[in-house]
Parts: structure tokens; sequence; C-alpha cells
């Protein structure tokens, strides 16, 4: 039966970093809250960085570790709800960047399950023979679409990027279960609204008719429902978790890392226990990172790949949950 491998990894992380002490200067908040609230400590913010810039950096790295030229490429994934440009899509200017002129790329925005549902998308070409092997991306600038005067949201989220080269594989038990869901009705307690709202035509009869449309400017940040999304989260991470599993045919036990979607140890403190799993199991990197939307997975990958922690055959689960809403998670053999 055919699968998929992972066979490199790689990230990125723009220089500048933001402690919470700087947060203090900007909003009436305290290290002390925000430590205790979300385990966040500081995150890497864009002085220029790009989605793009950010994403070829981490394409390059994994691929470097992979040992795949670019070229040998056939599918490029970027995951993103943070692009700087509406057309060209992110995927076909890392393919410019990086030179893989022989791969087919799109994006995917499901927000913070972005990676899980490209890789996902990915598994399913290569299973099918429509490629080979695909780079998966998932890259952020969220720090342009925060509201830097809110303080319930600009405390938690950063900037960066991370990516996995996949390999189709005869032999590799590669995914093992997976349990991937969209809700749309939920959509409004996360959501983000694009800079031009109306289109010059309807401006255009809109001064006509002398209704002018007011918008509001918040509308263009961030907005969330911070206790809906915590609640959404600890209810729906651990169920999703147990039907990936059973999908999989596994049990809690039989899983050696949890890595999880990093947007607040709390939230990983509860689908610990709700799984009733050894919170040892469950890595974090948000303490120095935040949340990195949808590459905050394939980030921690890269570095506990990179640290040694990850190990061929390990089992291991993958999940995430955001704007959408969506949620998935993913069981796999390393
Ligand atoms: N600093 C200090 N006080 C803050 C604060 C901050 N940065 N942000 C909010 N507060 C205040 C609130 O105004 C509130 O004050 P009040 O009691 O006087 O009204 C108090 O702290 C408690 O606020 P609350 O919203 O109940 O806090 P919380 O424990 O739910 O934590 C979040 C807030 C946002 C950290 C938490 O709800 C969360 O992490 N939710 C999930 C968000 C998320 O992960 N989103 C991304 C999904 S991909």
């Amino acid at each position: 039966m055919r699968t998929i491998r992972i066979t490199g990894t790689g990230s990125a992380l723009p220089g500048r970093i933001v402690t919470n002490k700087e947060l203090e200067q900007m909003v009436e908040t305290s290290d002390e809250w925000i430590r205790e609230r979300t385990g966040i400590a500081e995150r890497h913010v864009s002085v220029g960085e790009t989605v793009v810039t950010l994403a070829s950096e981490a394409a390059h790295k994994a691929l470097e570790q992979a040992g795949k030229r670019a070229e040998e490429i056939d599918l490029i994934l970027v995951a993103t709800c943070s692009p700087e440009q509406y057309l060209p899509c992110c995927a076909c200017q890392v393919q410019a960047a990086v030179g893989a002129v022989n791969a087919l790329a799109f994006d995917v925005n499901a927000a913070c399950s972005g990676f899980l549902f490209a890789l996902n998308t990915a598994d399913a070409y290569l299973r099918t023979g429509l490629a080979k092997n695909a780079l998966i991306i998932g890259s952020e600038v969220l720090s342009k679409l925060v509201d830097w005067t809110d303080r319930s949201s600009c405390i938690l989220f950063g900037d960066g990027a991370g990516a996995v080269v996949v390999e189709r594989c005869e032999a590799s038990p590669g995914i093992l279960g997976r349990a991937l869901h969209s809700d749309g009705t939920g959509g409004g307690v996360l959501q983000c609204g694009a800079r031009e709202l109306t289109t010059p035509y309807a401006r255009t009869s809109a001064a006509k008719t002398d209704q002018k449309q007011q918008t509001d400017d918040r509308e263009h940040y961030i907005q969330m429902d911070g206790q809906e999304v915590y609640r959404f989260a600890t209810r729906r991470v651990p169920q999703c978790i147990e039907e990936a599993l059973a999908d999989a045919g596994l049990a809690v036990p039989d899983i050696d890392l949890f890595v999880l979607h990093q947007a607040n140890a709390r939230i990983i403190d509860a689908v610990a226990k709700r799984l009733h799993a050894d919170r040892e199991k469950f890595p974090t990197n948000l303490e120095r990172v935040g949340n990195l939307s949808s590459a905050s997975i394939p980030v921690l990958l890269d570095e506990l790949h990179r640290q040694g922690k990850l190990h061929r055959g390990d089992r291991i689960v993958l999940a995430g949950f955001g704007a959408g809403l969506t949620i998935g998670a993913c069981v796999m053999t390393w």
C-alpha cells in the first residue's frame, strides 16, 4: 500500500523578538498575566520578512535535509491565512524563489489547521499517484493582522514558517489514521476581514445613492471570542484525537508524542488531561514563539527533529484547531 513519509523538515523565524515586558509598554497587561494564562513569554515578529520569504527559507532547509533538489519536487502546498498578496498565491511565489520549476503549487487556507489539511491533501495526491513527493509549508505573518491595541489577542500570536518534504513510500506505515472537520456555522468566534470590503463598483453606486458604507477599522484585524475558542479547543481536540486514533486502530498509550497546535499551554494541559495522557508527551515551543497558526505544527516538528527527539518508528499524533472553525488530527509513524 502506498503511503507517505516525512524525509526533511525546516523552519524560519523573524529575527526580532518581542517579549511580554515589551507588550507591557503597549497595552495594559503584565508578563505574569500572559505567562499564567497562556504560557507564552515571547514571540518573533516580522520587521520586513514576509509569508513568502519565511516559507522559502523553511523550504530550503527542508529540501536540504531531505537531500532533494528543488526541481525534483512535484507539489508545493503553502498553508497560510496571512498572505501579503491576493495574487499570485504564496505557493507559486515560493516555487519561483526555490526553483521548483516542475511543481504544481497552490495555497490552502484553513487557519491554524492549515498545515494538517495541507498534509492530508498531499497524502491524497501521493497515494493516488498524482505526485511522488511534496513540499508542505505553513507560513504566517500574523503581526500585520493583529490589533496591537487589543490586549486579549495581541499577546497570543507570532510570525514564522515551518516546512516538511514528504515522499511516497511503499514500505513505511506513514499516516495511520485521521479525523478532519470544518464547521462554518461557528466561524464568527474567530475572524478577520479583508482590507477592501467593498468593490470599487459598490463604492461608486453607494456614493451615487449617498449611502456611504461605514466600515469599522477593527474588522481588518483578528477578532476573537477567546473563551469560546478555548471551550471549542478543549472539547473538540480530544474528541478529534480519539477519532483519529480509532481510525488507526490505536489508543492513547500507543502514542510516543502529541505534537499539538501551540495556541495556549492551558489548552494543551486540558487536552492531555481529558485524554488521560502523560503531559510529558506533549512538547511545546509556544513559550518562545507564541501561536504561529498554520506554521505552529511544522515549526515544532522541525525543532523536535533537529533536537533528535523524533525517531523512525515513533508513533506521533499531530492535532490542530482554528478559525473556520476547523479542526484536525492525524496519527502517523515517523
Ligand atoms: N492582560 C491582562 N488582563 C487581560 C488580558 C491581558 N493581556 N487580556 C484579557 N485580560 C483580562 C480581561 O479583560 C478580563 O478582565 P475582567 O475580569 O476584569 O473582565 C480578565 O483578564 C479575564 O479575561 P478572560 O477572557 O476570561 O481570560 P481567559 O482566562 O479566558 O484568557 C485567553 C484569555 C485569550 C488567553 C484565553 O481565553 C485563550 O487562550 N483562548 C483561546 C484563544 C486562542 O487560542 N485563539 C487562537 C486559536 S487558533
